[in-house]
């Protein structure tokens, strides 16, 4: 046997022993998986944590702990840390923001706990798995939907989801090529940094300086909802479409019911897909590096 097949069957036979012992492991005291959520301040965050919970309740050989980063950067970064230190078999992050969060994620990688990035990415290829839905696609389709909604020369606000994570850069770019071609304007945009209080300041700001407004949209539907309420507190909202993201059922669906969004679209949260890719990982079985997930627009009939 040359060298490099003794390196294989060494290899080989090192991994045949860890997926064994996790096996082992789980027979005994079970798997450990940390879920490092970035905050629990919003429902569709909320929603996620449920979701994963769910999933993993129909198998007692996993147990999952939470950490809440309450939307602090290091504070989410100590937490994997402790994760990193506590010697868990398998990392979820959510994380807040990609570039603070890179060197973390790609810490525990490095010392062989699988990790799987869900929603917001990090920089770098430096993790197991990451789990999704196409923002971009998703800015895209909101911008298209927008094109076919109003008239030339419209006019628009956008409010971004925080601009150093992810989907709020993805949600711009998708967008601004959603309406490459189509005569509507951008008069006002500001970084909503997701959050619904932040929306409606920065709406109240917009309906101060222009008394033309044909539509928001919004990156999530708190942000939406946000803007929604700064046009009806000066009886403006008939005026104008409002359209967000996530579609969550108690959430963005029932905006949409009643009226108050045009559309949403939805963004699933990806709990149960990464339970189920997790599994798979503790059991040493090979998962993409990229799951994509789909999505679904639910608009206002008309
Ligand atoms: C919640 C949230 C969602 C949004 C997602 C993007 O924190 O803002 O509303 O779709 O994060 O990561």
């Amino acid at each position: 046997m040359n060298h490099c097949m003794k390196t294989l069957m060494v290899g080989l036979t090192c991994m045949g022993l860890w997926v064994a012992g996790c096996a082992k492991k789980a027979e005994q005291d079970g798997l450990t998986i940390g879920m490092s959520q970035c905050n629990l301040g919003e429902p569709w965050r909320v929603q996620m944590n449920a979701d994963i919970q769910q999933a993993a309740s129909t198998h007692p050989e996993i147990k999952v702990i939470f950490k809440d980063a309450q939307n602090d950067t290091l504070k989410q970064r100590a937490q994997v840390e402790e994760f990193i230190s506590a010697g868990v078999d398998l990392i979820i992050i959510s994380p807040k923001e990609a570039a603070p969060l890179t060197p973390v994620v790609a810490q525990a990688y490095a010392k062989g706990i699988p990790v799987i990035v869900l929603d917001r990415r990090v920089l770098g290829d430096q993790y197991t798995c990451f789990i999704g839905a196409d923002n971009v696609k998703i800015g895209r389709a909101a911008g298209q939907w927008l094109v076919t909604h109003l008239d030339p020369g419209a006019k628009l606000v956008e409010l971004k989801g925080l601009m150093t994570s992810t989907p709020g850069q993805d949600r711009h770019t998708g967008f601004m090529e959603g309406i490459k071609d189509a005569n509507l304007n951008i008069i006002f945009e500001a970084d909503m940094k997701w959050l619904e209080a932040n929306a409606r300041k920065e709406m109240e700001s917009a309906l101060a300086r222009f008394d033309r407004i044909d539509a928001v949209y919004a990156h999530n539907d708190p942000g939406a909802h946000g803007a929604y309420l700064a046009a009806k507190a000066v009886g403006r909202e008939s005026a104008i479409k409002f359209i967000g993201i996530d579609a969550l059922p108690q959430e963005g669906q029932v905006y949409v019911e009643q009226g108050i969004l045009a559309a949403s679209f939805e963004y699933p949260t990806g709990g149960q897909e990464a339970i189920d890719t997790a599994l798979k990982i503790l059991k040493g079985e090979s998962v993409p590096k990229e799951i994509t997930l789909s999505s679904r627009i639910y608009e206002a009939k008309p």
